[in-house]
């Protein structure tokens, strides 16, 4: 049985069509890429997947559940089993709430019941989850690296032990040398703790390191899903043979021999 299941999803602005009759499957520990150039609808795709952006027809089934028919109630608590990461880590963490602060909050939307010591030793498991020492805890955002800072919004992703995590560009912001270890983080996440991820990039190389499939979006629309081995190396449609010939931002090669494996 597929975990998300999604039917001719529309979200338009008016006259803007950004989400025009997406319908797809993701399976239970899979991770889907979404591809395709600026504007073409991946952000308002994942915020309506999120329910920050209410859509204007089509369906959408969580783990058997239609969306449409929850109260406001359920939608809150099934809400933090979906977590989003963002291009930009410094913009979406508050540079006035330390580390601690920032990943108790969030730790505590799912744990309202833990605080003291225990709460303190989650965030330190959580910071070490995500490749970060725990002694750093009482630091405020600024005090970090951009690679560091996108850890800390990894962690705070992860502290309502979510099920699916939607990463929207959450490498397009850090300098390439950083851009693997974050995708590594992610897929050692992925797997460790069984959770289901679409992943988002404007850049196909970068999807392709990740992605078990690949959905090409165009104008709202998906042009091509497929394997990721298939989208990467032999692309059926001419917009993805388009994006392939565009500049990658990471080693090539480490995709090709991961995709040969
Ligand atoms: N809140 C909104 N109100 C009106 N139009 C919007 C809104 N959000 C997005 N749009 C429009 O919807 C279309 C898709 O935008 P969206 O941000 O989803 O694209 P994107 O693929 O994420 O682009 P990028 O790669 O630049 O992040 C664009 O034409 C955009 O201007
Ligand atoms: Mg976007």
């Amino acid at each position: 049985m597929s975990y998300l299941k999604v039917r001719d999803l529309h979200t338009h602005f008016g006259d803007v069509r950004a989400v025009d009759g997406v319908s797809f499957d993701l399976a239970r520990g899979e991770i889907l890429g979404l591809v395709g150039e600026s504007g073409c609808g991946k952000s308002t795709l994942s915020r309506t997947l999120m329910q920050l952006q209410p859509s204007t027809a089509g369906s959408m089934v969580l783990d058997g559940t239609d969306f449409v028919s929850l109260s406001p109630d359920e939608l809150r608590r099934r809400r933090l089993d979906f977590q989003m990461i963002f291009q930009d880590p410094y913009a979406s963490l508050n540079p006035r709430h330390t580390v601690f602060s920032t990943l108790a909050e969030a730790v505590c939307t799912r744990r309202p019941e833990l605080s003291g010591d225990t709460l303190t030793q989650e965030v330190a498991a959580l910071m070490q989850r995500c490749g970060m020492n725990p002694a750093a805890m009482r630091k405020y955002p600024h005090e970090f690296s951009g690679g560091q800072r996108q850890r800390i919004a990894i962690a705070r992703a992860l502290a309502p032990q979510p099920k699916l995590l939607i990463a929207d560009e959450p490498v397009s912001a850090l300098d390439v040398s950083i851009q693997s270890q974050i995708l590594n983080l992610l897929q050692d996440l992925v797997d460790d703790l069984e959770l289901t991820m679409i992943f988002i990039s404007h850049d196909l190389s970068v999807v392709s390191y990740l992605s078990d499939r690949i959905a090409v979006m165009k104008s709202g629309k998906f042009v091509e899903v497929g394997e990721a081995d298939q989208v990467f190396n032999r692309p059926e449609h001419a917009y993805t043979k388009e994006l392939l010939t565009a500049v990658p931002s990471i080693d090539t090669d480490a995709i090709a021999l991961r995709l040969a494996s």
